[in-house]
């Protein structure tokens, strides 16, 4: 504790200097701070400053620079009760002498030491002799230490990143702010793996909101996980490594977005020394307490510009979209579940006008009461991707369960609507369940709640033969509501394998429109304007009466598929990214099986790259637009989507361009869902040849496949030819051939495309561009990137690998080459009804 005439010397001392400042209009810049350092949370304090917002700042370092800049100090907002000790961005304005001044308006709280035991006006922060920095409250408790004590600080410095650190006297970093990150993560901040965000309580109450969300980086990917018992992940991002990779994972805040790094094998970024974007572009990522995460940029206010969890997952799917025991339907319409046989209401929403959060019980479960328990059942529901506690169980055994384990809230019971089996899920705490109108994969799962029925208070003068028959009778109609609910299951599933047998396909809820054959009719002018013929069948164009382009696309000869076309329809229509051709519909005529498409008026990439044939020269800026596009579709299908989808099928004829020549990657037909983290074992070939990858002839089929004819295409983008040229000198018929001997003399930029002077111009590029190519395109698939690591070269924030293999030909795949005229209708349309 300091003796009040040093406050009143501080006091002084600090006024002076303020008042120097003001008018000398020097930079107010004070980043660092010595040992035996102490500031107390009181108005004396300079930089005091109230906030418009109700918000109340004391900085006591701040890094002055134009615009928005980090501050530390103390923080509270409305009431200004609590106080945290936190690292913050202000927006410091500039007065016209060139003066650099915190400005402070609405400052963004990016870090906290103190968000679980917020102190008090009075409290202080001291740097003590021995190097220790301490936050002690009013009453003399310390609330919280860095631990340092004897660790040789020499000081502490607020970096220019938002980094809190306190060093030694060579510099190194003894302590730091980012090694413990609260729910933020600061433009090139790095969240290592056993590190994670939790959000806080509320917006108001900044206690940790320990498990029920996290973010946290694990081997292969970032997950956010809800709940802990077991923690459900609602986001995945999963990243293909390669399995010899070892070294730290870490995510890393860049420009809008996570990305993943391995500390030992990204070459870009070993250190994280990736430059990042300075303060224009100031931007942070906070993990709120609903589970979303925001990324918050300063526009002259701050403002969220994106909400990447959201892009991919819908608003129910955030765990606590309903509250516990809530069910979520359409855009996060909640309700409370009700019984539908019992007239009795067994929950009650907490609170009436505001449904979304949650349910309670009326009737509290009793442990030793499960004579007294039965089931609501709400069928067809969805409940994250849960991992089952018990596989290939029937749905008795599943409930039975559940009534056996005092802690078991609900049973859900998933099951094929093929075989009465399933995988049962007993959860300790039930979040929101959410409506699942449609089966997805023919899985359909239901949901059986643990109620508890009023029962008359037990006495005590009750005769034992009483109770005896209480609990016969109790038992006895327990059985038979099981016996009445397993007799209507099967009557429903029964029904449901019915419809599903009818010739034509039933209504399914939430598929993309269905479109009857007339209508087809109409919209297409009695398929009079024909787009082009692939391998499945012609594909026409069509007006819809809203005035919107469609292209049809008409299946044929496939035979009995309505399963598996109704499976294709639902897995395409549940994708949505804006380099993926959007399905709007479908249809099915007798044997015949439309897919309706939005119309890309300027068509496939084929008619725009060829010298020779193409329409018009694309310019430079145009073809790494389409490039980028491309990459970022994918890296959406293998990584990104719910399951992870390999195209199979990737060529300039599957790439369509928009009016903007926006590209979007279509044709998933030839695409095979299959299970995350399952290489798939396939036993046909599929695809083109010229773009097929040469595992393809090992039969070790994984998303680098995709890689690779993405490598191709790119390569004829880049050189302007088809891969397989016959108009070439015999030597440079295979592009590949071109490429291997390009890069053993070093003359790669002999291969740009020469026909255009704008990419002549942008030559040295376009030579980088075909590095990456060369890296997608090497013969072990092991070693091509994935194409989220593409998406990053191509943004410029990671390099290309620079041991490459250059032998990239294969002598039968040149034969597959050559044979590239062969019919490969009859392939496609096995592949497409195949068995999935
Ligand atoms: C810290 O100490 C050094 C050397 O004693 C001095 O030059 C510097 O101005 C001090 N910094 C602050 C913020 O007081
Ligand atoms: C401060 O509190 C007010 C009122 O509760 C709120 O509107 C404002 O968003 C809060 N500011 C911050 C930065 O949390
Ligand atoms: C900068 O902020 C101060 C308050 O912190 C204000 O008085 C001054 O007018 C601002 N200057 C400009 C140029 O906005
Ligand atoms: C300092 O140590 C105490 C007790 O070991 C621990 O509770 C606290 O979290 C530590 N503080 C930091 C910042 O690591
Ligand atoms: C404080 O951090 C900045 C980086 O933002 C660095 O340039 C500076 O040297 C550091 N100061 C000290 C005293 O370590
Ligand atoms: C600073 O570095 C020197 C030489 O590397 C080393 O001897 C010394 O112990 C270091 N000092 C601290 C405080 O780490
Ligand atoms: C903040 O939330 C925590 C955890 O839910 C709770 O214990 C605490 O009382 C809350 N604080 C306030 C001020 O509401
Ligand atoms: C950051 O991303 C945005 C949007 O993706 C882009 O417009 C901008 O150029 C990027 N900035 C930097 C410095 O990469
Ligand atoms: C309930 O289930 C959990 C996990 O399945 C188990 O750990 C626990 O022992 C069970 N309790 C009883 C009473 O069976």
């Amino acid at each position: 504790m300091r003796a009040p005439w040093m406050d009143l010397l501080l006091f002084c001392l600090f006024l002076i200097l303020y008042c120097y400042l003001a008018t000398a209009q020097t930079p107010v810049d004070y980043p660092t701070a010595n040992l035996s350092t102490t500031w107390t949370n009181t108005e004396s304090f300079h930089h005091s400053v109230l906030l418009l917002d109700g918000s109340r700042v004391r900085a006591i370092l701040f890094r002055g620079s134009l615009g928005p800049g980090f501050a530390c100090g103390f923080y509270c907002n409305d009431t200004c009760t609590s106080y945290y000790f936190s690292v913050f961005y202000v927006q410091s304005n500039s007065s016209t002498s060139g003066t650099v001044e915190p400005g402070y308006w609405y400052p963004q709280v990016v870090w906290s030491a103190n968000r679980d035991h917020p102190v008090s006006y009075g409290a202080t922060l001291s740097l003590t002799a021995t190097g220790d920095l301490a936050l002690q409250d009013v009453d003399g408790s310390i609330v919280w230490n860095t631990n340092t004590t004897g660790k040789s600080v020499a000081g502490l410095n607020l970096t220019d990143d938002g980094n809190l650190v306190l060093f030694d006297a060579n510099r190194s970093v003894v302590w730091q702010s980012f090694d413990y990150p609260t729910d933020c993560l600061v433009l090139g901040q790095r969240l290592f793996q056993g590190q994670q965000l939790i959000p806080s309580v509320s917006s108001t109450n900044w206690t940790a909101q320990k498990g029920l969300f996290s973010l946290q980086v694990k081997d292969d990917g970032f997950f956010a996980y809800a709940g802990s018992n077991p923690p459900l992940a609602y986001y995945v991002r999963l990243v293909s490594i390669n399995d010899a990779y070892t070294g730290r994972r870490y995510a890393r805040f860049l420009n809008g977005s996570l990305s993943f790094f391995i500390s030992s094998v990204d070459p870009s970024d070993p250190d994280g020394v990736i430059p990042i974007p300075r303060a224009s572009s100031a931007q942070y990522m906070k993990l709120m307490s609903d589970g979303h995460l925001k990324v918050f940029q300063w526009r002259k206010y701050w403002l969220v510009v994106s909400d990447p969890f959201s892009d991919y997952i819908e608003e129910c799917d955030y765990l606590m979209a309903c509250g516990r025991n809530g069910i979520c339907s359409g855009n996060q319409q909640c309700s409370c579940p009700v019984s539908r046989s019992a007239g009795i209401p067994y929950f009650r929403a907490v609170n009436d006008r505001q449904p979304n959060l949650g349910c309670s019980e009326i009737t509290p479960l009793i442990c030793n009461a499960i004579q007294d328990q039965t089931f609501i059942e709400l069928e067809k529901v969805r409940y994250f991707d849960f991992v089952a506690d018990m596989k290939s169980v029937d749905s008795e055994t599943c409930k039975q369960a559940c009534l056996n384990n005092c802690s078991c809230k609900a049973a859900l019971f998933q099951y094929d609507s093929e075989s009465s089996s399933g995988d049962c899920f007993l959860p300790f705490e039930l979040f929101t369940l959410i409506n699942a109108d449609q089966e997805i994969n023919r899985k359909t799962t239901i949901a059986f709640i643990k109620v508890q029925n009023v029962r008359s208070p037990p006495s005590a003068s009750k005769s034992r033969s009483n109770l005896g028959v209480i609990l016969t009778f109790t038992i006895g109609s327990v059985l038979f509501l099981i016996g009445v609910i397993g007799f209507l299951i099967n009557i429903t599933r029964k029904r449901r394998r019915d419809t599903q047998m009818e010739e034509c396909i039933g209504e399914v809820p939430g598929l993309p429109n269905r479109f009857s054959y007339e209508e087809l009719k109409t919209t297409t002018g009695n398929f009079n304007k024909k787009l082009g013929e692939g391998g499945f069948g012609a594909v026409f164009k069509g007006t819809l009466e809203d005035g919107s382009t469609i292209a049809v696309k008409c299946l044929e000869g496939l035979g009995q598929v309505n399963k598996s076309f109704l499976a294709e329809v639902q897995s395409i229509g549940s994708i949505h990214h804006v380099n993926l051709v959007t399905l709007r519909g479908f249809g099915a005529w007798k044997a015949q099986r439309f897919l309706v498409y939005e119309f890309m008026s300027n068509g496939s990439l084929d008619r725009w790259i060829y010298h020779g044939d193409r329409e018009q020269v694309l310019e430079w800026k145009c073809r790494k637009k389409i490039i980028l596009d491309v990459a970022k579709g994918l890296a959406y299908l293998h990584e990104e989507c719910r399951q992870k989808i390999i195209h199979l099928d990737i060529k300039p004829q599957n790439i369509l361009l928009d009016s903007d020549f926006n590209a979007k990657v279509s044709d998933f037909g030839l695409s095979k869902l299959i299970d995350r983290n399952q290489s798939q074992v396939m036993t046909t070939m599929r695809g083109t040849p010229g773009y097929l990858a040469p595992e393809w002839l090992s039969s070790v089929i994984t998303e680098k496949v995709d890689v690779y004819s993405f490598g191709i295409v790119l390569l004829e983008m880049l050189c302007g030819r088809k891969k397989f040229d016959r108009s070439q000198p015999e030597e440079s018929w295979n592009l590949l051939d071109v490429l291997q001997k390009s890069w053993e003399q070093g003359t790669l930029q002999d291969m740009v495309d020469k026909y255009s002077e704008d990419i002549k111009t942008h030559s040295s590029e376009v030579v980088d561009m075909i590095k990456v190519a060369s890296w997608c395109l090497q013969y072990d698939f092991t070693k091509r990137p994935s194409m989220s690591t593409v998406v990053k070269v191509l943004e410029g924030v990671m390099k290309v690998e620079s041991r490459l293999d250059y032998n990239f030909t294969d002598p039968r795949l040149q034969n597959a080459a050559v044979e590239e005229e062969k019919d490969m209708t009859q392939l496609m349309a096995s592949v497409l009804s195949g068995p999935r």
